[in-house]
């Protein structure tokens, strides 16, 4: 136990965190790009903002939450999305009462206690972004536009984007008698808990993923066929504002997504090829969240992407990562009484705003020199007893081999001269 994680949660090693440091630096500029601020939620939150935000039916309130009681006997859950911690967070610091619209920006672990397989985690990772305050269907649009753009910054191809209206609260009793009527006919295919949510939630039945209950609302009512006028007009204004940015889309009338608090618009962007947890990303509107959680009528839109199903498809795509920057010099010393100098030298050279390192295991020079080949060092700067007393070091450049003898006040002026020559 003590030697082992916790199932479905993983450590991100030297090596592989700096493929996340890189995807985390191009949503940082994206978001820049696209206007959002950024905003930190705690990662655990009081049990009863997930169970009304993302509803009490869904999978996730129902059997995925990591939920228990802290030591004054508060109800506390690991957030398993960000979008009800962004919109209570908008409530508790009054942004509504600030410029509209506002948009914000996660990146963040997320829990949930699913069954762990490829690209289903326990803890994982995703980017969000939420807009609070706005109507319009371009924006709608331009949120699927900034998923997409992302995407492609990254290198990868061959996504698919599925986008549907799940209706509103007006058009949305329809619907659910409509499923209701259907469903009754066949509870006997249903699984035990898509029977429980006939009643409460038909339209939860449609995201189920018992192979029983998927095969018996095949031809089941879907909300686009109930649309009121006023649905239908926005989902019309967002598609044709896609085509306009050149978006490409496949309108899929069984999405139905797997939180409750969706309204008009919901999209989901799939990855084939990454395996049965394909979906890489997705998100819609939710202009009934703010006011459900307490504050005023404010409309809603967003979406969040699953960082380690982003990075399984680049590497699915053979997508390479930029080279990240190793150290600019290694500091070699040839003699032990040169120690003392040598540690005073390589934070010098620091706070010159170069990346330097040392021995620190008394290692002979011969193994020092091999120590810096295994870091990938382009330059090692020799520091003997004579080349002190004489005010220099030797500065060898590991890819050919030659060496020069450099005065210690230019060491630092030299290796970034050098540096800049390579980058
Ligand atoms: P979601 O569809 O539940 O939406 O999650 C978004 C993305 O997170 C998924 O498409 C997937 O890439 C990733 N993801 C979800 N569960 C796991 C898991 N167990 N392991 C690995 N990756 C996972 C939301 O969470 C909404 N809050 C999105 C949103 C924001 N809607 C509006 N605003």
């Amino acid at each position: 136990m003590l030697t082992t994680r916790p199932r479905g949660t993983s450590d991100i090693l030297p090596g592989q965190v700096e493929k996340w440091q890189y995807l985390e630096q191009v949503i940082r500029r994206l978001c820049r790009e696209y206007g959002y601020s950024e905003i930190r939620t705690p990662i655990f939150e009081h049990t009863e903002l997930f169970e009304r935000g993302v509803g009490e039916t869904t999978d996730i309130v129902e059997k995925e939450m990591y939920t228990f009681r802290d030591r004054g006997d508060r109800s506390i859950t690991l957030r398993p999305e960000g979008t009800a911690p962004a919109v209570r967070a908008y409530l508790e610091s009054r942004l509504f009462a600030g410029p509209q619209p506002v948009k914000l920006y996660y990146i963040g672990p997320m829990f949930r206690y699913d069954r762990p397989q490829a690209g289903r985690y326990r803890q994982f990772h995703q980017f969000g972004v939420e807009v609070f305050g706005s109507h319009d269907p371009a924006v709608d649009a331009e949120v699927v536009a900034m998923a997409m753009d992302l995407y492609s910054r990254l290198g990868l191809s061959d996504l698919e984007l599925h986008i549907n209206s799940v209706g509103c609260p007006r058009c949305r009793p329809v619907l659910r008698e409509k499923l209701q009527d259907f469903f009754r006919s066949r509870l006997d295919k249903l699984c035990p808990n898509c029977r429980d949510r006939l009643g409460r939630n038909p339209l939860r039945i449609l995201d189920c993923k018992e192979k029983s209950c998927i095969q018996a609302s095949e031809d089941a009512p879907t909300s686009l066929d109930y649309l009121c006028p006023e649905c239908t007009s926005h989902f019309q204004a967002v598609l044709k504002y896609l085509e306009e940015l050149g978006v490409a889309y496949t309108v899929d009338r069984r999405l139905v997504r797997g939180l409750d608090y969706y309204t008009h618009t919901a999209f989901e962007i799939m990855a084939p090829g990454i395996g049965a947890q394909n979906s890489i990303g997705g998100g819609g509107r939710y202009n009934g969240l703010v006011e459900a959680c307490g504050g005023p009528a404010i409309p809603g839109i967003g979406y969040a992407l699953g960082l380690e199903r982003i990075l399984l498809t680049m590497e699915q795509q053979g997508i390479s990562f930029p080279r990240p920057p190793g150290l600019d010099v290694f500091l070699a010393t040839a003699d032990p009484a040169a120690q003392g100098q040598a540690m005073v030298l390589v934070q010098e050279l620091r706070r010159e705003g170069l990346a330097a390192d040392r021995d620190y295991l008394g290692r002979s020079l011969k193994a020092q020199m091999k120590y810096a080949g295994k870091l990938e060092v382009g330059l090692v700067a020799i520091l003997g007893s004579d080349e002190l007393k004489r005010g220099v070091v030797a500065l060898r450049d590991m890819a050919t081999g030659s060496q020069e003898e450099i005065p210690l006040d230019r060491l630092g002026d030299e290796i970034k001269r050098r540096c800049a020559g390579i980058k």
